[in-house]
């Protein structure tokens, strides 16, 4: 039986027999998952552009300049944080696909900046400018610089926290919850007969972020399996900090996004989805949940298309089926 974390780094790929089923499980998943941005035609978002309110083209200039920049932040932080530390081959394999996958959603958005008619310079500074996004930004690479800053040593259990922070703060926070506001908003201008092309990229990245999600929720409960000393009644707090601190960095970035309502979608109800979002995930770590929110936007739960969240700790128990949370 081969360890997650903490093994030879250097060591050979050598797969079979697996120790850890589910990673594999998701790899074989995401390679079903594989495409390429320019399958999807842009024409007629680009038209769209024209019919769109100030208000809209403010809301999608904003968003994709938050999707853009968290794409590499995401990719450095896989690389720089997490591969040296997981060392099982079944999911650095995985890591490897993801980070692919990241490079990809990055020539997405490039591909949606060239077609669309948009600001691009104000896109690409907006992670600078908006100080709502900015303070995403931060919050994320705090976490990858303490990685880097103090090299954790899994033997001690201030490193093995910092560890599982990074853990929780990229596939939890960002992956799990601040991308799924950006697919509700994204996804609210399909419903009015817009964007079309942009809501076909966006549905193609969904089914690849849900794997991400489950892949790291499998990752942080193995690293718990490994390490079970770590979760301390304090630790578990801190982590639901980390979570509630990132809906409140949610609420100042839906209203920086939507002063004021759009058709069908406006800064309270996105905020009410990331508190519903929020609270799947605090569950799903074995957190217990804060806002008791109902889904405000059911019809999004349709369009994720994402089968009935499992139990996850009694889906890594049991097998091979891969586990896809449900936003
Ligand atoms: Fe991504
Ligand atoms: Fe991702």
């Amino acid at each position: 039986m081969r360890t997650l974390f903490g093994g030879d780094p250097l060591a050979a790929v050598e797969l079979f027999p697996l120790s850890h089923p589910w990673a594999y499980a998701h790899l074989q998943q995401g390679k079903h998952n594989t495409w390429f941005p320019e399958e999807v035609p842009l024409g007629e978002d680009a038209r769209d552009w024209e019919r769109l309110t100030p208000e809209d083209r403010h809301a999608i200039s904003l968003l994709l300049g938050f999707f853009n920049p968290m794409e590499s932040l995401v990719t450095h932080n896989l690389i720089l944080a997490i591969y040296p530390y997981v060392t099982a081959p079944e999911a650095r394999l995985y890591l490897a696909r993801q980070i692919w996958e990241e490079a990809n959603h990055s020539l997405a958005f490039e591909y949606v900046l060239k077609t669309l008619p948009v600001d691009r310079k104000r896109i690409f500074s907006a992670h600078r400018d908006e100080p709502a996004i900015r303070a995403k930004e931060d919050f994320l690479q705090r976490l990858t610089e303490e990685i880097l800053r103090s090299r954790p040593d899994l033997s001690t259990r201030a490193g093995r926290e910092t560890l599982l922070e990074n853990l929780v703060g990229y596939y939890i926070v960002l992956e799990g919850i601040f991308f799924y506001s950006g697919f509700l908003l994204a996804l609210s201008f399909r419903r009015r007969n817009l964007l079309k092309g942009l809501a076909s990229i966006i549905d193609w990245v969904i089914k690849d972020e849900s794997l991400h999600l489950s892949f790291g929720l499998h990752l942080i409960t193995g690293f718990l399996d490994e390490y079970p000393e770590t979760l301390t009644p304090e630790l578990g707090r801190e982590l639901r900090g980390l979570i509630l601190q990132a809906v409140e960095l949610e609420r100042r970035y839906s209203e920086a996004l939507l002063p004021r309502p759009l058709l069908g979608v406006s800064a309270e109800l996105v905020q009410a989805y990331v508190e519903y979002v929020a609270d799947r995930r605090l569950e799903e770590l074995g957190l217990g949940t804060e806002f008791g929110t109902p889904n405000p936007a059911k019809w999004l739960a349709t369009e994720l298309d994402l089968p009935e969240q499992v139990n996850f700790f009694e889906a890594i128990n049991t097998g091979y089926e891969v586990a896809v949370p449900r936003g």
